[in-house]
């Protein structure tokens, strides 16, 4: 079986510059693999790549989009403001804490919208499989996930989605995930464009859909950062208590980061949505009072606000959506009036 080598020993075997190599990988011209900050190269691709010249794509990456940095003509950011305005809103749904309501909330929200004649694309990436499992799936009956299509783009560099996207009894699409999707924390660290595989494997689908919405994993890392690439806004959903605490700080410099890295200049928030709120105890008044002063001005914080109910945890056992479980209640009603205000909102937030 051929072996990779470096573009650096290729080089040398075949008598051309490395720097040439190096370009025609980055640009997507010369199939390779980036492994830490060495791209590796099979020496038959090499062949084939000065045989048939600069010019042409190699056959087995030429699927692969040119590498779009978000904000470039044709890329999903510039779909945002450009004239794709048919193209999804896609929102992640993301905190650095464990059992926020991000799960809740992706299901609840996708539901309303979808009660309100949007179309919804709901993306599992979490190993966890919550939100496939809360939508009745048993992640490791299925064949295809959000892993099995991230897997077939690692290799072929062309996005299969639509074989994993699932109907749901809810009038939205799910593409699940199972635990494998922790397997793709080191497939990712050594793929090319690490960061932008999510985008990649939604762009096909993303016409199809008013909203997609991504339900994300409690810790920051590359799946994380996939999220935040894809999407082009970020909804935090939380409880009241935890309002002054290092998760929000910390997803707030992640926001950051994402702009000033170029990697998503344009990703904005859609707001702080605070849930499980207890309107009994003091220490939620004060957290709200508190989160309307400290981020209003900068930072949406939602008029909209969920409850404590046991409802969530019933629906969810349920396999059902709290807007089918319970239609009339005041829970349902809370992420019916959620939808309306993202529905509504026109992302300004400079935070
Ligand atoms: N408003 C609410 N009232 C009461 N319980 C809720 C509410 N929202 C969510 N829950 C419950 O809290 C638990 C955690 O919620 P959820 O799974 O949505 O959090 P998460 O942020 O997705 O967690 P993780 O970080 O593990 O992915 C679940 O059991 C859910 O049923
Ligand atoms: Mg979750």
């Amino acid at each position: 079986m051929e072996e990779l080598i470096s573009i650096q020993e290729a080089a040398r075997e075949f008598g051309v510059k490395a720097d040439r190599l190096r370009r025609a990988a980055w640009e997507g011209r010369l199939e390779a693999r980036q492994v830490g900050n060495m791209w590796m190269v099979l020496p038959s691709r090499v062949t084939q790549f000065l045989r048939e010249g600069d010019k042409r794509r190699t056959k087995g990456i030429s699927a692969m989009p040119t590498p779009l940095r978000p904000g470039e003509p044709g890329s999903a950011v510039e779909a945002q403001g450009g004239s794709k305005t048919e193209m999804a809103r896609i929102i992640a749904i993301a905190v650095p804490k464990g059992g926020t309501g991000k799960t809740t909330t992706t299901v609840n929200l996708g539901a309303a919208l979808a009660e309100a004649g949007k179309r919804v694309l709901l993306v599992d990436f979490d190993p966890q499989g919550n939100l496939t499992q809360s939508l009745g799936f048993r992640p490791a009956d299925l064949e295809h996930t959000i892993y099995s299509s991230l897997k077939y783009f690692l290799t072929r560099f062309e996005s299969q989605i639509e074989l994993a996207i699932q109907k749901t009894d809810e009038g939205m699409d799910l593409v699940p995930a199972s635990a494998r999707l922790n397997l793709a924390n080191d497939e990712l660290a050594i793929a090319i464009q690490r960061e932008f595989v999510l985008e990649k494997l939604l762009a096909p689908v993303a016409n199809n859909y008013d909203y997609i919405l991504i339900d994300t994993l409690p810790y920051l890392g590359v799946l994380v950062v996939n999220a935040l690439v894809a999407a082009k806004e970020i909804l935090i959903p939380l409880q009241a208590e935890y309002l002054a605490t290092e998760s929000v700080s910390l997803i707030l410099e992640q926001v950051q980061l994402m702009r000033r890295s170029g990697l998503n200049p344009q990703l904005s928030i859609t707001g702080i949505l605070l849930t499980m709120v207890d309107s009994r105890t003091i220490i939620n008044r004060e957290a709200v009072e508190y989160a309307r002063k400290f981020f209003g001005k900068d930072l949406k914080v939602f008029d909209t606000m969920v409850k404590r109910s046991v409802r969530f945890a019933e629906s969810q056992a349920n396999h059902l959506s709290i807007m089918q479980y319970e239609p009339n209640g005041e829970s349902a009603r809370a992420y019916r009036a959620l939808a309306k205000e993202v529905m509504a909102s026109h992302v300004t937030s400079k935070a």
